[in-house]
């Protein structure tokens, strides 16, 4: 089966781009890495709540479609039901919030409960929660003095960045860090560990299990390319050790 998955993002969208395109690569058999084991979803959507952002453009390059469904002021109380309906209308199975900048609507997030995730640019609980996004969380971690960020993928609950985390890896702050430069470091992570986290999802769903967190042996190999100066080991790769 074929999991349609619905994203849901706000803005520059390169966390869209890498999961939309790993779908094309799925889509080719001699591309799949765990066949049979591994169950294919896609990008079938793009949901978010502003007009003429990046984000719309990767998705209409990509032929997928595109949707935006804003604040209402007027009507607010319209806007989960126009999320539910966009979302079975395209016959969404999983959705996947890549920098949404809103609360998901209580409906829709017990309507894809256990089948909706999230990713944030920090070590979560630390520096989460409403208006912790972006700039703004990057700023926050080396305002603090923190000497490790990194990246959390979680599920979606009611709350903004609460729900059970699934994925979690530390990136270094250096001593030279501004929020640009610890952001890029961090958006190499996410590209890597996102497709791999919605693997998962698929995987679970299709197993009517609960998705197993993600295991980080390995990850001091793969943290070397983002170290200025280490000798590095390549391109991260997602290789579970021993206890996956
Ligand atoms: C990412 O850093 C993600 O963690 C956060 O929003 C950012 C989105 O980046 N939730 P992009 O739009 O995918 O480039």
């Amino acid at each position: 089966m074929t999991f349609r998955v619905a994203v849901l993002a706000s803005g520059r969208g390169s966390n869209f781009e890498v999961l939309a395109d790993r779908i094309r690569k799925t889509r080719d058999p001699a591309a799949r890495p765990r066949e049979g084991s591994s169950p294919i979803w896609e990008v079938a959507l793009l949901l978010t709540d502003r007009e003429g952002i990046p984000v719309l453009e990767r998705a209409q390059e990509r032929g997928i479609p595109g949707q935006v469904i804003p604040p209402d002021a007027d009507r607010p109380e319209t806007v989960p039901e126009r999320m539910l309906e966009s979302l079975s209308k395209a016959q969404v199975d999983l959705v996947v919030l890549a920098g949404y900048l809103r609360l998901v609507p209580a409906p829709v997030v017990s309507r894809f409960r256990g089948r909706m995730l999230n990713i944030h640019p920090a070590l979560l609980p630390s520096f989460g929660g409403q208006g912790m996004y972006g700039r703004r969380v990057h700023e926050a971690v080396i305002a603090s003095g923190a000497r490790v960020s990194g990246v959390t993928v979680h599920m979606v609950d009611e709350e903004y960045d609460r729900g059970r985390i699934l994925a979690q890896w530390p990136v270094p702050v250096l001593p030279s860090d501004d929020p640009d430069s610890l952001a890029e470091r961090i958006h190499q992570i996410e590209h890597w560990i996102y497709p791999t986290a919605v693997d998962e999802l698929a995987r679970a769903v299709s197993e009517g299990r609960e998705p197993s967190p993600i295991p980080r042996d390995g990850l001091h190999f793969h943290l070397g390319p983002l170290i200025p100066g280490s000798p590095g080991t390549g391109e991260p790769e997602f290789q579970p050790g021993p206890s996956s």
